[in-house]
């Protein structure tokens, strides 16, 4: 695996430290830094600062509507988020996001954050065949948790979000993604320690700890 050089790390949801996906998302994090020590890590938690929605210059723009000024990215407003955006996960090796399932996909802040980073022209094109990405692959490492079961037999509901998440980063060019699912966190502690321990066996998979390398024995002092 190539070197990591830094990380863009990306969390969901509201609850916080409360939060199943954004904690079992540092653990991967902790476990990249344990591969590259020397690598950065940017943090957004947008489940809990928030991301605001394209707005109106964004839209018209992208709806070819009004020609995009020169200045578009200077002036305040999504353009210049959508940029600043794109250029963090341009700049990142691998990408780990944590996430809640929300009504069968992805919650809406996290639907913002795709809004601004899959922006035609910039991050995708066109060709015949249909869109075509624009960014380098690299590894994106999605922690998921859901309150029920969304995988596997026995399930009672639909998957929007892996499907989903799988064609938005397909969009731009990133098709390296590997799923943690973290299912049925509202089914009590037996579950969740269940549910705990599959991720941490598949962290353990994907992602194997370094073994460390023994430090070589002292060399014996030359005789005088
Ligand atoms: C608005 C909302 C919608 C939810 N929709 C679903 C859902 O569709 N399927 C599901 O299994 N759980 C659903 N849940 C439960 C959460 O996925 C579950 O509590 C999960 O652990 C939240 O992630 P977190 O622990 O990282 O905050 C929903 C919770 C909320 C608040």
């Amino acid at each position: 695996m190539k070197t990591i050089g830094n990380i863009l790390h990306i969390t969901a949801s509201p609850r916080a430290d409360a939060s199943f996906s954004q904690n079992f998302s540092k653990r991967i994090v902790e476990r990249l830094l344990a591969r590259d020590p020397g690598a950065v890590v940017v943090r957004r938690d947008f489940g809990v600062i928030g991301l605001p929605h394209v707005d109106e210059t964004y839209g018209h723009t992208l709806a070819g509507s009004w020609p995009m000024a020169a200045d578009a990215y200077e002036r305040p407003g999504s353009l210049a988020q959508s940029e600043r955006l794109i250029c963090e996960l341009e700049a990142a090796d691998a990408v780990v996001i944590g996430t809640p399932m929300h009504n069968y996909t992805v919650p809406s802040v996290l639907k913002a954050w795709i809004d601004h980073v899959l922006r035609a022209h910039r991050s995708f094109g066109f060709s015949p065949e249909g869109k075509v990405g624009l960014l380098a692959d690299r590894p994106v490492y999605i922690a998921v948790a859901s309150g029920g079961g969304y995988t596997g037999e026995g399930t009672l509901q639909p998957d929007f979000l892996t499907p989903y998440l799988e064609a938005v980063f397909r969009t731009i060019g990133i098709r390296d993604l590997h799923f943690f699912p973290l299912q049925r966190t509202v089914a009590g502690a037996e579950a969740v320690a269940e549910a705990l321990r599959g991720v941490e066996a598949l962290l353990d998979r994907k992602l194997p700890m370094p073994t460390l390398t023994p430090l070589p024995e002292p060399m014996p002092l030359a005789a005088a």
